[in-house]
């Protein structure tokens, strides 16, 4: 187990939390991006509901489950002409990006690709799969041979860099000529400031054809439905099918009452609206402070995430901020060429926020 996978980074945080913890006005935690602002009240009431599931759910989900995925699909990707053979749900999209490699059957030899500074759970789940890992800064320099899996993340964790209309489609054409599989995480695709997220399914990226391609999406962050685990894969049927197959075996359905929530979360856009809005006003608020404390922001044009750095180690940075009481994620823990930045979550209550800012003012 051990050397299979990384040690779990977070614990390397600990003692600055405990720094931050102690500070009179209290912590400001901005490491770890989970939803804080409620769960809204429809949704709540749809798995209210469907609280009365005494049977075994599927892996492939209800039947309105999947209308409710390939109509939003269609409404908000721009994607065309999705059946049900298109959609899987799944349980948050953790369990998948960990998972995926294994399910598809990949092993020594294989290989994994992943963007530089990425989401830790891309290397994991090529751990998982005893496969083999690389990382990239551009696509179409990396060898083909043995790749059997690309992963894409535009909006990005940790950098919020967008990937644009063209260069999505010049990934898509080089891994379609060298039989590459694509997979886009697409879990921030709804929270772009100063960017339009573009799907890897939009007909102008993929020709109209899933041939290859699949996309990733959470109602985690859209929603505020990290501690419901709701998330769905949309794209190729030929490795949608399979995958299915592999995880009906594997009994990794979403709950009944989950799937009910989904259902009337994916109908409804106004509390997207709400949340992003939240979100928008907490991302100014703290981009301000910070630059005026003598940060500079690169990318950070979509996602849930200021990407930092006050051009010293992250470490130093991380215990700078937790003398403020302000818990920030080290760079590193997306890879070493984030080692001079932090990633600053929006994650926090407007309270909060404003405690951070009027101390990154003050000092
Ligand atoms: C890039 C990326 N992918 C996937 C996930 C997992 O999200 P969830 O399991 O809540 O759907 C996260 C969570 O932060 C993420 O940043």
């Amino acid at each position: 187990m051990r050397d299979r996978l990384p040690a779990f980074p977070w614990d390397k945080l600990e003692p600055y939390k405990k720094t931050a913890a102690a500070h009179p006005g209290g912590i400001v935690d901005l490491s770890v991006g989970t939803p804080v602002d409620p769960v809204p009240e429809s949704i709540q009431k749809a798995l209210i509901a469907a609280a009365d599931s005494p049977g075994y759910p599927t892996v492939w989900g209800t039947p309105e489950l999947r209308d409710a995925i390939t109509g939003w699909a269609e409404r908000r990707l721009g994607a065309r002409d999705l059946t049900h053979h298109h959609v899987l749900p799944i349980v948050g999209s953790k369990e998948l990006v960990a998972w995926l490699p294994t399910q598809l059957g990949l092993g020594p030899g294989d290989k994994v690709a992943y963007p530089r500074l990425a989401y830790p759970t891309y290397e994991v789940g090529a751990r998982l799969a005893r496969a083999e890992h690389e990382v990239y800064d551009d696509v179409t320099a990396l060898d083909p041979t043995g790749l059997k899996l690309l992963w894409l993340n535009s909006p990005s964790n940790p950098t919020g860099k967008v990937l644009g209309k063209e260069e999505l489609t010049r990934i898509v054409a080089w891994a379609r000529e060298h039989g590459v599989l694509v997979f886009s995480d697409e879990c921030y695709f709804e929270l772009g400031w100063e960017a339009e997220p573009v799907s890897v399914l939009h007909p102008d990226v993929c020709g109209g054809s899933y041939e290859g391609i699949v996309a990733v999406h959470s109602l985690s962050k859209r929603s505020n439905l990290a501690g419901y685990r709701a998330a769905f894969l949309v794209g190729d049927p030929a490795v949608l099918g399979p995958l299915l197959e592999i995880r009906k075996h594997g009994g990794m359905m979403t709950s009944a009452p989950t799937q009910a929530a989904v259902v009337a979360a994916l109908a409804d856009d106004t509390h997207v609206t709400q949340q992003r809005a939240r979100y928008a006003a907490r991302r100014t608020a703290l981009r301000d402070a910070l630059v005026r404390h003598g940060f500079r922001i690169e990318h950070s044009e979509a996602s849930l995430y200021l990407w930092a750095t006050r051009e010293e180690s992250c470490w130093d940075t991380v215990a700078h901020l937790a003398d403020l009481g302000i818990l920030v994620a080290p760079g590193d823990f997306y890879g070493s060429a984030g080692e001079r930045f932090v990633r600053v979550a929006l994650t926090a209550t407007d309270e909060r926020v404003a405690a951070a800012v009027e101390r990154l003012s003050r000092a």
